[in-house]
């Protein structure tokens, strides 16, 4: 999706000449984000007749736990109008609507991101588009580098550093999605976070919590950047997730995040990092995620039930 809505074909990223900042700024009419997300979200109202209140954007190898929903809808991201398209491998590229039990969700399978060249705000559009479906919660899962976890953990998100450079909320801001300046002191939500670690615990997964630094990509990290990292706080770091938590944050959409630590990360073994080695680990530790996940969604659904207190 380019700044005037148009629609990219088949599976290529995006050039990066977008429209010049003003015309974000200057003149709100231009920005059409609100109108664009409201027309994917009637398209995909158009498409199931489940209405989640619950999100998940599955990342790298986690997305057959969409695969597994029942009544399932499943709409191409290229069908869906504006939405980006994935081109990482390991990422399918497709929306599911389904249930989980008895709980309707809608599952990303895959996401794109900054390094494919899309911009902050495409990147987050989903967000959007489930905050116009009136999604209350949105679970993001990640592959992540481990600079104080080891291969296979899954870590709870418990804050992030935004280390790419860019944010979603820059331009124009329409206060239909949120205030210009969001609160971020609480962006990963307390209580999913308690609900993690304890079904985490409940069913045997050692689970931790860790603070997340977000880069671009898409070249691993230097082994002088990961001790850097460390120095500044990072538990984990990644490409992704970073973006859509700030826009989901910015429309008050309450959200997990969890990583799967695929591989230990530069520099802390004295070996290669490769995208496959954080395929087969992702694999590797897929049923566990999807246990948690399972364990987690009535919780979640609990907390977000309009009676509920948190
Ligand atoms: N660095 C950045 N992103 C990642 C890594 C890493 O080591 N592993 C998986 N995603």
């Amino acid at each position: 999706m380019k700044q005037g809505g148009t629609k990219l074909k088949g599976k290529r990223a995006p050039n990066k000449t977008a429209a010049p900042a003003e015309s974000l700024t200057a003149n709100p009419a231009n920005s059409g984000e609100y109108e664009r997300a409201e027309s994917a979200a009637q398209f995909i109202f158009s498409s199931t007749p489940l209405r989640p209140k619950i999100a998940l954007v599955l990342g790298s190898g986690l997305g057959p736990f969409a695969d597994e929903f029942k009544q399932a809808s499943k709409i191409p991201y290229a069908r869906i109008p504006h939405f980006p398209q994935s081109t990482a491998i390991g990422h399918a590229g497709q929306l599911v609507v389904g249930k989980v039990g008895d709980i309707a969700v809608a599952g990303m399978q895959g996401r794109v991101h900054l390094y494919e060249g899309y911009s902050a705000k495409e990147v987050s559009f989903p967000i959007r588009v489930f905050a116009r479906m009136g999604v209350k919660a949105v679970i993001l899962t990640n592959a992540a580098g481990g600079i104080k976890f080891v291969q296979g953990r899954l870590v709870v998100i418990r804050d992030h550093i935004n280390l790419q450079g860019v944010n979603p909320l820059t331009g124009f801001n329409d206060e239909r999605f949120g205030p210009r300046f969001p609160d971020m002191s609480s962006a990963y939500d307390k209580r999913f976070r308690e609900m993690a670690v304890g079904q985490g615990n409940r069913l045997g997964i050692g689970i931790d919590e860790g603070v997340y630094a977000a880069l671009t990509g898409p070249g691993y990290e230097t082994p002088a950047e990961i001790r850097y990292l460390r120095t500044i706080g990072a538990d984990l770091v990644g490409m992704s997730t970073v973006p859509e938590v700030i826009a989901a944050r910015h429309s008050d959409m309450r959200v997990l995040g969890i990583s799967c630590v695929t591989n230990a990360a530069a520099g802390i073994l004295d070996q290669p990092l490769n995208h496959r080695e954080v395929l087969e680990t992702a694999a590797r530790v897929k049923g566990d995620f999807i246990a948690l996940l399972k364990a987690l969604l009535p919780k979640i659904e609990e907390s977000i039930a309009p009676t509920a207190k948190n």
